[in-house]
């Protein structure tokens, strides 16, 4: 899966325009779009980082990294993805950053997936659906995940995130409606982001291969 990964994305540079402020996922596939991503930093303006991770890689190239509050809106954001439905819907989390990937996704006019074939899914919910809870909330949240999904909530012990939270994994979900439990969910109190990116999907997938297959 590494090669598929890497054709993704370079793949995605196809979306890099000159003078650009481009949004930088996380992950081992957004680090392969990163370090093609350096070959052409002199046509872009700097980046947005959604995790210290990418913000090491991005700085390692000599990439600038701006602050989101001082760009404005972005044209484009490039990230992986855990699972991808075919309406573009996404499970994301599996590296703790997706609060700053929600937002980034949220802030940006155009949002290109980044991703390999075991990826793809009918039906959200294989894997388990990452939450972002803040410490002492996190027992109250287990039991009202429990109560609204019958999912299995597993502490991601250990895992801190780049905002000082705790991540739970929901196990044995089958999510036939991902706008209806990204709503539900994001209602719990202690509750600050939900690895479902169901409101805000993907606006181009682009799967690794030769070619690479683009949706
Ligand atoms: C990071 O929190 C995730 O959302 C990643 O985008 C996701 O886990 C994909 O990672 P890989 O590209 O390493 O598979």
């Amino acid at each position: 899966m590494t090669e598929a990964k890497r054709l993704a994305g370079e793949r995605a540079i196809d979306y890099v325009e000159d003078g650009m402020i481009v949004g930088v996922g996380t992950g081992s596939t957004v680090a392969f779009f990163i370090d093609a991503l350096a070959r052409i930093k002199d046509r872009i303006r700097g980046t947005v980082s959604s995790s210290e991770q990418s913000t090491r890689r991005l700085q390692m190239h000599g990439i600038e990294v701006l602050d989101l509050n001082s760009t404005g809106p972005l044209s484009l954001y490039v990230d992986g993805a855990d699972e991808c439905d075919p309406h573009k819907r996404l499970i994301k989390g599996g590296g703790a950053a997706l609060t700053r990937e929600k937002i980034i996704a949220e802030a940006s006019d155009k949002f290109v997936c980044i991703i390999d074939p075991a990826k793809r899914v009918d039906v959200l919910g294989r894997f388990p659906l990452p939450i972002e809870v803040v410490p002492m909330a996190r027992s109250l949240v287990a039991r009202q995940i429990v109560a609204k999904t019958g999912g299995q909530p597993v502490w991601r012990d250990g895992v801190v995130t780049d905002n000082g939270n705790v991540v739970l994994d929901v196990h044995n979900l089958s999510i036939t409606d991902p706008v209806g439990v990204e709503t539900a969910l994001n209602q719990i109190p202690g509750v600050v982001s939900v690895g479902l990116f169901a409101r805000r999907p993907a606006d181009v997938v682009i799967v690794g291969g030769e070619p690479p297959l683009v949706f």
